[in-house]
């Protein structure tokens, strides 16, 4: 486990790292301008900010399962943690032309479980379709993300993207610990999606023969809201 996790680390604090290199060196270009281009510094800093959080975020999630603290048990809006995932992705999916589309379930019910690893859900898997998407090299880049109340007690959340699909000679390795079909891939992603999913209670499996695209999908059990306590000082006087 200290292994998988060493590895995770490295790869996933690596991405902000270098995004907040880029940024700072753009950054440094821009003020080192003739006529510095305020504008254009406030984006490369806004940049350096929300990148700074998501490493901060990688670390306490590592630091949480190193020190065994119990994942935080919050009541979570699911959509709203999509839409927090996809900040963090923004700049990934621009590099490769991809547009992620949303589709939130307004009524969804909430569920209970950690921010920061549910976040780590999406982007794992958004950023697998976005590579999957990029190594086909089709002109049409398009990965949806969607919400489901599939019924009274469990949330349904699909990640869909139409790269090449699955082989059918990978589909029950997918989630193995350290599988890849990538050069440098680390095959940490899924069984890390899929730790975090069965640790909220919830399953997590691939659809889609090696023909058109991949659909990721988990579940998550509602969380059932417990009755207010009644409140009965104004009742018949
Ligand atoms: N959206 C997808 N489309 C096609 N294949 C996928 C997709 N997501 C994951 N895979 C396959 O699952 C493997 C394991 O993924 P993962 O555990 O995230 O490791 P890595 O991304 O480092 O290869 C990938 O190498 C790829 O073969
Ligand atoms: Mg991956």
């Amino acid at each position: 486990m200290l292994g998988e996790l060493t590895a995770s680390i490295a790869h996933e604090v690596n991405q902000p790292l270098a995004a907040i290199a880029t940024n700072g060196a753009a950054g440094l270009r821009w003020l080192n301008r003739p006529t510095p281009d305020i504008l254009e510094i406030r984006k490369t800093i806004e940049n350096i900010v929300v990148d700074t959080q998501r490493a901060a975020n990688i670390v306490a999630r590592v630091h949480g399962m190193a020190s065994r603290k119990a994942p935080e048990q919050a009541l979570l809006s699911f959509d709203e943690i999509i839409r927090e995932a996809l900040l963090f992705l923004q700049h990934e999916m621009e590099s490769r032309s991809v547009t992620i589309l949303h589709r939130p379930d307004p009524g969804a019910p909430l569920v209970l479980g950690d921010r920061t690893q549910l976040q780590q859900v999406i982007v794992n898997l958004a950023i697998n379709a976005a590579q999957a998407i990029t190594q086909a090299g089709y002109d049409d880049r398009k990965i949806v993300i969607s919400t489901v109340t599939q019924d009274a007690a469990t949330l349904c959340c699909s990640v869909e993207d139409n790269g090449p699909g699955i082989a059918a000679q990978h589909a029950n390795r997918l989630f193995d610990s350290f599988f890849t079909t990538k050069d440098s891939g680390m095959g940490m992603g899924l069984p890390i999606c899929r730790s975090i999913v069965e640790a909220h209670g919830g399953r997590i499996g691939a659809e889609g023969n090696g023909t058109s695209g991949a659909r990721f999908w988990f579940t998550l059990p509602i969380a059932i809201p417990v009755d207010p306590p009644r409140c009965d000082l104004h009742a018949d006087m």
